[in-house]
């Protein structure tokens, strides 16, 4: 069993500012490490900071590799709203990394090619840290509740609840946000060497409540964080932190 260590913020800054300090170290360490990144409102505040340390010259991703955790189906790549398209303008654009080296998975085509082949390369290589944020379900990635914890990377049907939450990127339209999406699987995530979840809010609070309980349970993806091997990092606000 993994003992997870909890860090509680104040604020979003100082959770930002404490998982960056993780990354910059590692870089600084490790300049050619193997990130497993993710997307959503949560990161975006650790990916400014990791683009003002890279324009200071701090930390440089010339020799970084990335995998993002997951993609939407059904929409095309050049989508504004494609994890693809998100990466790229919050992250990729403005640091000097490879753009050869920044993986994602494919979300248009054949579903069941493409996470094969997702699986196949990320079984290759050893993840320095995965980031993860969490949905207020316990979604980590797309994995849903009850979704097996053996899976590697597969398509997923969102939830409702999911559905719903994300709408607010797609004009608060349920309706247009994809109801498919690919994703590393829960097995594909514990094999990091190192997994920092992040989360902020008190719609979150539920779900970080119930990775802390320190049992893995099929209802909860994110309690999986409690069956890792390696280091693990809950890095929360206070808000987040408000059930504990
Ligand atoms: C999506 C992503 C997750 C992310 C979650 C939370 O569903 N697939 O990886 O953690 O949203 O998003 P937010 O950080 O915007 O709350």
């Amino acid at each position: 069993m993994s003992k997870i260590e909890l860090i509680i913020t104040n604020n979003y800054e100082e959770m930002s500012q404490k998982t960056a300090d993780i990354f910059i170290d590692l870089l600084k360490k490790k300049p050619n490490s193997i990130l497993g990144l993710a997307t959503g409102s949560t990161p975006i505040g650790l990916y400014k900071i990791l683009i003002e340390k890279n324009k200071s010259k701090i930390i440089s991703f010339k020799d970084v590799i990335t995998y993002n955790l997951d993609e939407y189906c059904d929409i095309p790549k050049s989508h504004e709203q494609s994890y693809f398209t998100f990466m790229n303008q919050n992250l990729f654009d403005h640091i000097d990394i490879n753009k050869d080296n920044t993986h994602l998975p494919q979300g248009e085509g054949d579903s069941k090619i493409n996470s094969e082949n997702y699986d196949k390369e990320l079984n290759k290589v050893k993840i320095d840290i995965q980031l993860l944020g969490i949905g207020s379900n316990g979604h980590i990635g797309f994995n849903e509740p009850g979704t097996d914890f053996d899976l590697g990377v597969h398509e997923v049907l969102l939830t409702e609840n999911t559905i719903k939450d994300n709408a607010r990127f797609f004009e608060n339209d349920i309706n247009k946000v994809p109801k498919k999406a690919i994703t590393m699987g829960i097995k594909n995530i514990l094999s990091a060497e190192t997994i920092i979840l992040i989360a902020n809010g008190k719609n979150k609070a539920n779900a970080i409540k119930n990775i802390m309980k320190g049992v893995a349970d099929k209802n909860v993806p994110a309690s999986a964080l409690n069956l890792h091997k390696g280091k693990v990092y809950v890095i929360v606000d206070k808000d987040a932190a408000s059930l504990l």
